[in-house]
């Protein structure tokens, strides 16, 4: 290339697929910031399952082609656009969306969706907040309206929106049950706000959380896997439970009349429905998580942006969560 433009390492999707279609390339022209924009020097950037969805074409959201994958990115601002007046070159930032993709050595984003990364959270950390962190406030809190005193089972609560969603329910005064699929990720949720963990690969696990919870039954459950737990969900709730659907990857049967007798509800939660007002006030309240101490992003599995494949294989195929899937950039 002889345009003089500054070249970067990026991942690069040409095509819908397989993981085999995020390909690794040297010689990315940088982006340049536009009016409200910023440019971020990217340190590392959470994987999240729904860039694979994305990837393989069968998403509602398809970007147009060639597209770069990523969302969430953690850094430092490089370079601002015009009438940026919010941030200035060095800052330490963090995003849950930007404009020319986070699987890249540097993105652009408009401000509006960037905030101040503190000095007590690390770049890895950082890349760890956006969807996840956001996701298990706007579910328990705007969704569910979760309320102090009130019980939560976070059912898939060993990697990224379930650790979050502990760590926020129990800041906020709730009874927190997770699950997670391995005995790791159960030490990992006890760590991390649950006051009881169950094993979610265990065949008598729901007899379990039952027996835990009596007759009186629970009064949200958060589910990561909706397709393989809903119909026992229903049969888990108190009166005027709900359960927040965050995740599905297929159909189930479920039988209606389960949420009859203790009219209970199944609400939908989409992040990417939260309008900016909604965007500013999650984002003020994890800040202040942050300042506090209670908010504190827990990283699993790391990988080099050039093992970006073997990322997406592992997020679908996953032997058990442990924390945040983070790519870092160097
Ligand atoms: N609605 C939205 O706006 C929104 C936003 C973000 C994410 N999501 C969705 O929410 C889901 C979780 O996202 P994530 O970022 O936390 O993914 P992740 O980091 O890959 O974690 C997946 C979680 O699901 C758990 N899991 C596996 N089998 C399970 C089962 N049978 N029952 C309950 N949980 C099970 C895993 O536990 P083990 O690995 O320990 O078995 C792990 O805790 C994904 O489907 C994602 O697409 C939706």
């Amino acid at each position: 290339m002889a345009t003089g433009q500054k070249l970067m390492r990026a991942i690069r999707v040409f095509e819908f697929g397989g993981p085999d279609v995020l390909k690794f390339q040297s010689d990315v022209a940088v982006p340049i910031p536009k009016d409200h924009q910023v440019l971020i020097k990217v340190h590392a950037c959470g994987v999240n399952p729904v860039d694979t969805y994305i990837r393989s074409g069968t998403y509602s959201r398809k970007p147009p082609l060639p597209y770069t994958p990523g969302s969430d990115v953690a850094g430092v601002i490089e370079a601002v656009g015009e009438n940026v007046s919010a941030f200035k070159k060095g800052d330490r930032v963090f995003t849950a969306g930007t404009i020319s993709g986070g699987y890249a050595e540097f993105a652009v984003a408009a401000d509006d969706t960037v905030y101040a990364l503190p000095e007590k959270l690390d770049f890895q950390q950082g890349a760890a907040l956006g969807v996840p962190y956001f996701t298990a406030y706007r579910a328990l809190l705007h969704r569910a309206r979760g309320k102090a005193g009130e019980s939560v089972l976070v059912h898939g609560a060993s990697g990224g929106v379930g650790l979050a969603a502990c760590q926020i329910a129990r800041a906020y005064g709730l009874k927190v049950l997770g699950t997670a699929g391995t005995e790791e990720g159960k030490n990992i949720v006890l760590r991390n706000g649950a006051h009881e963990v169950f094993n979610h690969r265990e065949v008598n696990y729901i007899d379990k959380i039952k027996k835990s919870v009596g007759e009186k039954g629970i009064d949200i459950i958060l589910e990561m896997l909706a397709n393989v737990n809903l119909s026992n969900d229903l049969n888990l709730l108190s009166y005027g439970g709900r359960v927040i659907i965050v995740g599905s990857r297929g159909p189930i049967e479920i039988n209606p009349r389960d949420t009859m007798a203790k009219e209970t509800s199944i609400i939908g939660v989409a992040l990417y429905s939260s309008t900016k007002e909604e965007f500013q006030q999650f984002a003020a309240a994890l800040q202040a998580g942050m300042e506090v101490g209670w908010l504190k992003p827990v990283i699993g599995s790391q990988y080099p942006l050039e093992k970006a494949v073997q990322a997406h294989e592992n997020i679908i195929h996953s032997s058990g969560a442990t924390g945040k899937m983070i790519l870092l950039m160097s």
